[in-house]
């Protein structure tokens, strides 16, 4: 009866196997999670302080619809520092968390009939912020080829059609770290402006990189007016994941029609959350370094030992604190899931929360303690190595 009241969309909504993990684990005693996409550190103390400066001075009232201006220019001047790149802050709108930036960009963009292609394994909310707007999804795989993820461009290119809308993609992406050259983002941007698509691209974990200062970015490349909105997060870089924070960059034109949508949903991102942002945009990069240096040990650590394990395959992960691998003759990722929590006391990822193509893959986060990573891969060495 009160099923009927619902939309319908929502009785045809896909079912999410990392989230129902989290909940077969739960309640479970002595639990190693790693399932989650996040750190174990807590927020610093200078974000913290700013933040608590910010509520003592009685920031506590409804702000600006697309964040406050000395937040946006913040990010203006965080752009030419680590990208070197021109973005006003006019082109910046600052939302509550990076889903929610993808929710309002969508929102924007996409109406029931229209085509999303995603390229995959992606992030499983993004594909249920698709599945919310009533347009579809395609996705296209990266392919593992010689123990890499690759983007087949002619793939997806080829898979582009009149009714496609906007092209979603995340680089570096989670789950696989796959990161998109420069080269690769220039093509693909090339090939959806001749045909006046918009790319969506999410670029939250473009700090999390091994090699350089931050991935390459759709921006790089991109022309001021060209139909792209990127997505980016304070979670991820500056242990922010409970703060709800996170921005979009669009071209000018974005700015009204963003904030119309954005109006009508949160009304404006958090007040006094965002005295914490500027402080970790401004003084943040050395303890962005220090977890850097504690997730790169973790990778190799990672890597080293599913090797040495013999029967697990993956890719070296440039960037992001994702492990994404497969076990030898094990096709089935939620029972091995289940095993792992059952038989291990670890929670993982089932691959088939990433997209149809990652079925039999699990993700590992690595960004823990590299005493407490060593215990769940002695944990997990244990059961799959049986
Ligand atoms: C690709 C991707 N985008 C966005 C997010 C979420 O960002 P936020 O915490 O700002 O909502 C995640 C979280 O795991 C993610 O993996």
């Amino acid at each position: 009866m009160t099923e009927r009241k619902f939309r319908p969309v929502l009785h045809a909504l896909t079912a999410n196997p990392g989230n129902e993990m989290m909940r077969y684990a739960q309640g479970k005693d002595d639990i190693i999670t790693l399932g989650q996409g996040e750190g174990d550190a807590p927020t610093p103390d200078f974000i913290c302080e700013a933040t608590m400066r910010a509520l003592k001075d009685g920031r506590t009232f409804y702000g600006p619809v697309l964040g406050s201006n000395e937040l946006r220019q913040s990010l203006s001047e965080y752009y030419e520092r680590i990208y070197n790149l021109d973005i006003p802050s006019s082109r910046v709108f600052v939302t509550a968390s990076g889903s929610t930036a993808m929710h309002l960009s969508l929102a924007a963009l996409v109406d029931k009939g229209d085509e999303v292609i995603a390229v995959t394994p992606i992030w499983k909310n993004l594909l249920g912020a698709v599945e919310l707007t009533q347009a579809t999804t395609k996705q296209v795989a990266l392919d593992y080829v010689d123990n890499e993820w690759v983007l087949d461009l002619d793939k997806l290119f080829a898979a582009i059609n009149e009714k496609t809308k906007v092209l979603l993609i995340v680089t570096p992406s989670n789950p696989t770290g796959w990161t998109a050259s420069r080269d690769e983002l220039r093509a693909i941007l090339d090939f959806t402006r001749e045909r006046g698509i918009w790319v969506l691209s999410d670029e939250v974990y473009g700090r999390l990189v091994y090699e350089g200062v931050r991935a390459p970015s759709f921006l790089d490349v991109a022309k001021d007016d060209d139909l792209l909105l990127v997505v980016n997060s304070f979670s991820k870089s500056w242990a922010m994941t409970g703060w709800r924070l996170g921005w979009i960059v669009g071209p000018h034109e974005a700015e009204a029609k963003i904030r119309d949508v954005a109006l009508y949903n949160k009304l404006c991102p958090p007040t006094f959350t965002q005295y914490g942002a500027i402080a970790a945009l401004e003084e943040g990069e050395e303890f962005l370094k220090q977890q850097l240096k504690l997730w790169h040990k973790n990778r190799d650590l990672v890597v080293k030992r599913f090797k040495k394990m013999g029967n697990v395959h993956m890719s070296y992960p440039k960037s992001t604190f994702y492990a994404f691998f497969k076990v030898d003759g094990q096709d089935d990722c939620i029972e091995m899931t289940k095993r792992l929590i059952d038989e291990a006391g670890v929670l993982l990822s089932p691959g088939s929360a990433f997209g149809e193509e990652a079925k039999g893959y699990i993700r590992l986060c690595f960004a823990v303690s590299t005493e407490r990573l060593n215990e769940a891969l002695d944990r997990i060495e244990a059961v799959i190595c049986k």
